[in-house]
C-alpha cells in the first residue's frame, strides 16, 4: 500500500473518488471536474493505492502554520478496513514533516463523521454555517501525535 501525489494522469481516478463526496442537491466546488483538475495541478491531492487499485484520496492544503484537510474519501467498497485512518496518519506525518502546529478541517454535518474524526484524535473546536449548511470544525494538535509516538 502506498500514497502518491496525484498528477494530471490521475484526473479520472480522482474525479471518481471525489464524486463520493457529493451531497444531494448541493453544488460544491469539487462537483466540477475542472476544479478537481485545478486542485491536482496544485499538487495537494494524494491517492492511496493498494494492490494496484486506487482506494482513497486526501487533499492537504498548507495554510500558514496549519495543515488543512480539504477532502478525504475512501471508496465505498473499501470502507471500515482502516484506510481512512491510513490517510489521516499520512496527514499527521505531513504535519510533522512540514513542522505545522496542527491539522484543521471543516466537515458538513451531513457526512456524519464526528465519531471518525474523534477516533482519529481530533477535537471539535467550533461549528459554523456555509451556504445554509452547518459544519463542524475539528483540530488535531501536533503535541498529541508527538506524545503518542514517544
Ligand atoms: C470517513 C471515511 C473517510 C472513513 O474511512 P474508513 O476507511 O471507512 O475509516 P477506517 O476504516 O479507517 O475507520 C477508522 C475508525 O473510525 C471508525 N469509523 C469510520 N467511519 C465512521 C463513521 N462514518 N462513523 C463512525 N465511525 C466511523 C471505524 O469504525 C474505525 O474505528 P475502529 O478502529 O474503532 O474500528 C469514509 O467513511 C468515507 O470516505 N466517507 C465518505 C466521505 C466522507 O464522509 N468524508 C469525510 C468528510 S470531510
Amino acid at each position: 500500500m502506498n500514497i502518491i501525489r496525484a498528477n494530471k494522469s490521475h484526473l479520472n481516478t480522482a474525479w471518481k473518488l471525489m464524486q463520493q463526496l457529493f451531497l444531494p442537491n448541493i453544488d460544491c466546488y469539487w462537483c466540477h471536474k475542472d476544479n478537481v483538475q485545478r486542485e491536482i495541478l496544485t499538487q495537494r491531492v494524494f491517492l492511496l493505492k493498494d494492490k494496484g487499485v486506487y482506494k482513497g484520496l486526501i487533499e492537504l492544503v498548507y495554510v500558514g502554520e496549519h495543515l488543512q484537510i480539504w477532502a478525504l474519501v475512501v471508496d465505498s467498497k473499501y470502507r471500515k478496513c482502516g484506510l481512512g485512518e491510513v490517510l489521516v496518519d499520512f496527514a499527521k506525518k505531513e504535519m510533522v514533516r512540514g513542522n505545522f502546529k496542527g491539522i484543521s478541517l471543516l466537515t458538513m454535518l451531513q457526512y456524519r463523521v464526528t465519531k471518525f474524526y474523534e477516533r482519529m484524535g481530533f477535537i471539535k473546536t467550533g461549528r459554523g454555517q456555509y451556504d445554509n449548511r452547518a459544519y463542524n470544525e475539528y483540530y488535531f494538535k501536533k503535541e498529541k501525535y508527538e506524545n503518542n509516538i514517544n
